[in-house]
């Protein structure tokens, strides 16, 4: 079978600008992006949003096809709440380590050393393990959600140990965490942290939940994609040191014109700390997916009924 995210097929002279607005109103398509794509794509979203932003926009949209550049848990998401549109995915192959790291039969031995636990996914999982779970959450309401689990119950918290653990100090609740990590947050360095702020004494630190308690202690705040471009918007700092992937900066910089940011190096020591998944969609891609109408999300309906519940629940609790 011919790939499909395979570029060989469109012709040079395409405007591919102009052609991915046409095919959009020709399929009655909605483009959903998330902040971590390249900024062309940012560019040419109907919504642009974190998780729970584009899951909530999932869950309302009229339109026939929706095309999600963003990574495959988002659009199986979009997928689940929307069982009979069409659901593409510019590059399937764009991944999550967080979903990766999080197999299905292992999280059920790890469920199974509990006696009726309360199981609070992240949404940031595969449809499998959304449907072991009792309800999902985002960064975004990570903390209402967490703070409505029963008292009386074993809370299982997966995938990501980070926001688990930063959930759990702020809530005060006794959260079991799965090990799993983002492989893009968890690599901030906490040495060039700490020595851009000490370069750049006036900027306000903003830092993602799934980076580093060792990082975090060093944030003035610590939320969401969606909570970090709040703060800054309403801040009066000329400065901000952003502790996330990158591609949140184009919007930021919409949103505060006029003022610094900086980017903090990986331990690698780049300070271009992109995640490798996001960036698999182009422009070409979501051209030729939309042209197309491949590759599309699909999963067997059982499997389907039985994520969507807990999804449901979040989109009622928060
Ligand atoms: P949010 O979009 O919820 O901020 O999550 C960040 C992220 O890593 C998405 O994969
Ligand atoms: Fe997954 Fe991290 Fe990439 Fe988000 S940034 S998609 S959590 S690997």
């Amino acid at each position: 079978m011919t790939d499909p995210t395979t570029t060989d097929t469109i012709d040079p002279s395409l405007d591919l600008r102009a052609e991915i607005l046409r095919l959009k109103r020709e399929r009655n398509a909605i483009l959903l992006c998330h902040y971590y794509q390249d900024e062309e794509l940012q560019d040419l979203a109907d919504e642009l949003g974190d998780s729970l932003a584009l899951a909530r926009r999932a869950a309302q949209t009229d339109a026939d096809v929706i095309v999600f550049c963003g990574v495959h848990f988002m659009a199986e998401t979009a997928k689940i709440l929307n069982p009979d549109k069409l659901v593409l995915l510019p590059d399937p192959k764009a991944g999550c380590s967080l979903s990766d790291r999080c197999p299905e039969s292992d999280f059920r031995g790890f469920l199974a050393r509990y006696d009726d636990p309360f199981v609070i996914s992240y949404v940031n999982s595969s449809a499998a393990v959304k449907a072991m779970s009792d309800v999902i959450c985002t960064s975004g309401n990570v903390l209402r959600i967490v703070e409505r689990a029963p008292s009386d119950r074993t809370i299982v918290f997966a995938p990501d140990q980070h926001l688990g653990r930063f959930a759990a100090q702020k809530t005060g609740r006794e959260l079991v965490l799965w090990p799993g990590s983002c492989e893009v947050h968890e690599i901030f360095s906490e040495k060039a942290l700490v020595q851009l702020k000490c370069r750049h004494p006036e900027a306000l630190v903003v830092a993602h939940p799934e980076c580093q308690e060792r990082v975090l202690r060093h944030a003035d705040f610590i939320g969401s994609t969606q909570a970090m471009l709040a703060k800054i918007a309403a801040a009066p700092h000329e400065a901000f040191i952003v502790v996330t992937e990158p591609g949140v900066l184009h919007e930021m910089r919409k949103r505060a014109p006029g003022k610094r940011f900086f980017t903090v190096p990986n331990e690698a020591g780049c300070a271009c700390n992109t995640c490798p998944h996001m960036r698999l969609n182009t422009l070409e891609k979501l051209y030729l997916c939309l042209r197309d109408r491949v590759p599309a999300i699909e999963m067997p309906p059982a499997l389907r009924e039985r994520a969507a519940k807990p999804l449901q629940r979040m989109l009622e609790w928060s």
